[in-house]
């Protein structure tokens, strides 16, 4: 995996937890050696708090949150070697899908500070989780109880977005998704777009539908970089990840 950036994940293991990086700060996304196993973790943002049942740990004096990939399909992804992370410290990303704020979580210690993540949630209740849990204990992150289908409603964003990220397991969701991209997202901005095949077609392989919606955003102006099955993590799930040509 690299970061736009050119950190790799091989680099990511040498260094290790607690290593400065290339600036001189403690990476925000790395690999850490736990028990003699390479496990994914994000410096946490918001210390001494956790966000679902992950493993916190402390080196250098740096906390850190384990990311696990069976409950984060983006973890999965990178476990799975996604080709390029598009998400950085300073990324603006939307996130569709928000849910209870696990990934949405981890986003947040990735871009630091200094990002912004908007997420995208439809369901009140669930949003309601999102924000007392996880959105008000972070200064980077504005929930907003909206529905992806009307991407017009977000007057809260400014100013497009580097990464749009989507998750709402609908199946119409590449279109809601490209209707995202085409209001918030800048043009050179990358996409990472989770399919789960039995939301939108149960009768279909998963191969054939993963084909059909990455045929979707070829036609909408997307290059595709990568379509990566998250098995064996997420059954009958893959991410795309494409980018609108500047
Ligand atoms: C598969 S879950 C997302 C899991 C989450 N991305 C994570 O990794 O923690 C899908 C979520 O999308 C939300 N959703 C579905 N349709 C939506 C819509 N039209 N607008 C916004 N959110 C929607 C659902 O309420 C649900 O919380």
């Amino acid at each position: 995996m690299k970061s736009q950036r050119g950190h790799s994940r091989s680099s990511c293991q040498e260094q290790g937890i607690g290593v400065k990086g290339e600036e001189g700060r403690a990476q925000k996304l790395l690999w850490v050696n736990i028990d003699n196993q390479q496990k994914l973790a994000t410096q946490n943002l918001s210390a001494g708090n956790k966000v679902y049942d992950e493993r916190l740990v402390s080196i250098g004096g740096i906390e850190y949150r384990v990311w696990d990939p069976f409950r984060s399909k983006l973890a999965a992804a990178i476990t799975k070697g996604l080709e390029t992370m598009p998400i950085e410290e300073g990324s603006s990303v939307l996130y569709l899908g928000a849910s209870t704020g696990t990934t949405v979580s981890h986003i947040s210690d990735i871009i630091g500070k200094s990002g912004i993540v908007y997420g995208v949630e439809v369901s009140a209740r669930v949003a309601r989780e999102f924000i007392e849990n996880v959105a008000e204990k972070r200064s980077n992150i504005i929930p907003m109880v909206a529905d992806a289908r009307k991407p017009e409603s977000y007057g809260v964003i400014l100013s497009k977005v580097d990464v749009v990220y989507a998750d709402i397991a609908q199946p119409d969701q590449t279109q809601i998704t490209i209707q995202n991209c085409h209001a918030h997202l800048k043009k050179g901005g990358y996409l990472l777009m989770v399919v789960k095949s039995r939301s939108i077609d149960v009768t279909k392989e998963p191969r054939e539908v993963f084909l059909e919606e990455t045929k979707k955003l070829q036609d909408a102006a997307f290059t595709i970089r990568q379509v990566l099955k998250l098995e064996p993590f997420d059954k009958d799930h893959a991410i795309i990840l494409a980018y609108l040509p500047a």
